[in-house]
């Protein structure tokens, strides 16, 4: 991987440090912290708190507390979505992050518990972060909306929905638009509310979001059929075996890489209109949509 090993490494290690320390000091029931922190430290890309410093950093922003305690709470959020995208009632898988998944390990009862913990502690320690009380309030808003019945879990039901049926590209871009390409957004979003950016940058980031969100689970899929476990940490070929509705289902593989390159062609578009508007540094943005779209 060629990220900028330096910035991200170094921030990186606060938002884990945050991640890891809240779950330990806020849980009491040992079982239930011990099931919360193995999904969490099974790894992970930890792409979205990446993308979030990427953006504080390209403002020429310091990276406050503030912004590695959002980071955290972000990644709550993404790893109780996985914890419970596993259980046999939704995808069924049993490997994750190159671990057996939480369910297999800790049971049905703690792995859902583990998610409710990982869900309700992010905004705990959102609420908590060093942050300036109004930016923190919209930043509260924006996740839960983000997280919630008109972001990443209404995405997830229609995926749900969409299994065995015949929907359109454009159904399926909606669904892949609210399951994945939401917490993404919030990422990039709160990156430009913690820089302190004005509205109309932040709507320009809500763009290149909309660009990343969409590739991003574009990529999932291609990767679905054609990576290895071993490469992934997750089983493959899942997706035709479930019969869901995916970007290389749909249009075939090419058409779906097609589809990939026409959203980053976008992105970039996007990233460079911000450059004009602000002097933005998009060089770790750009090194991360490298590293992990292409
Ligand atoms: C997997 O997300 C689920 C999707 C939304 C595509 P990631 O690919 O970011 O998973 P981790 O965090 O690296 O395990
Ligand atoms: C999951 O999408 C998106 C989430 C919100 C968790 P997938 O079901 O395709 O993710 P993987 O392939 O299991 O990681
Ligand atoms: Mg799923
Ligand atoms: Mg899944
Ligand atoms: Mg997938």
């Amino acid at each position: 991987m060629s990220v900028n090993q330096s910035f991200f490494e170094k921030h990186l290690s606060y938002v884990e440090q945050e991640l890891v320390r809240f779950i330990e000091e806020h849980t009491t029931n040992q079982e239930l912290k011990e099931s919360m922190l193995y999904s969490v430290r099974a790894g992970g890309k930890r792409i979205r708190p990446q993308l979030l410093l990427a953006v504080v950093g390209a403002f020429h922003q310091t990276v406050s507390q503030g912004a590695y305690q959002t980071a955290a709470a972000l990644e709550m959020v993404h790893t109780y979505s996985l914890i419970h995208d596993d259980l046999p009632a939704m995808d069924d898988d049993d490997l994750r992050r190159g671990r057996p998944t939480n369910h297999k390990v800790f049971g049905e009862a703690t792995a859902i518990l583990a998610g409710d913990s990982l869900l309700t502690m992010a905004f705990q320690l959102l609420s908590m972060a060093q942050i300036e009380s109004e930016q923190k309030l919209l930043l509260i808003q924006l996740f839960s909306k983000a997280a919630g019945g008109e972001g990443m879990v209404s995405g997830q039901a229609a995926d749900m929905q969409a299994e065995n049926q015949q929907i359109t590209v454009e159904e399926l871009a909606k669904i892949h638009e609210e399951k994945t390409g939401k917490l993404i957004e919030f990422a990039l979003v709160a990156g430009g509310i913690l820089a302190n950016q004005p509205v109309e940058i932040l709507e320009k980031l809500h763009q290149l979001a909309a660009h990343l969100g969409l590739a991003f689970q574009i990529r999932d899929d291609l990767l679905d059929v054609t990576s290895t476990t071993e490469e992934l940490g997750k089983n493959t070929q899942r997706d035709a075996e479930l019969n869901k509705s995916t970007y290389p289902g749909l249009l075939g593989l090419s058409e779906a890489k097609v589809a990939l390159d026409e959203e980053l062609v976008a992105a970039e578009r996007t990233i460079e209109q911000i450059q004009v508007v602000t002097g933005f540094e998009a060089r770790y943005l750009k090194e991360l949509v490298k590293a992990f779209y292409l």
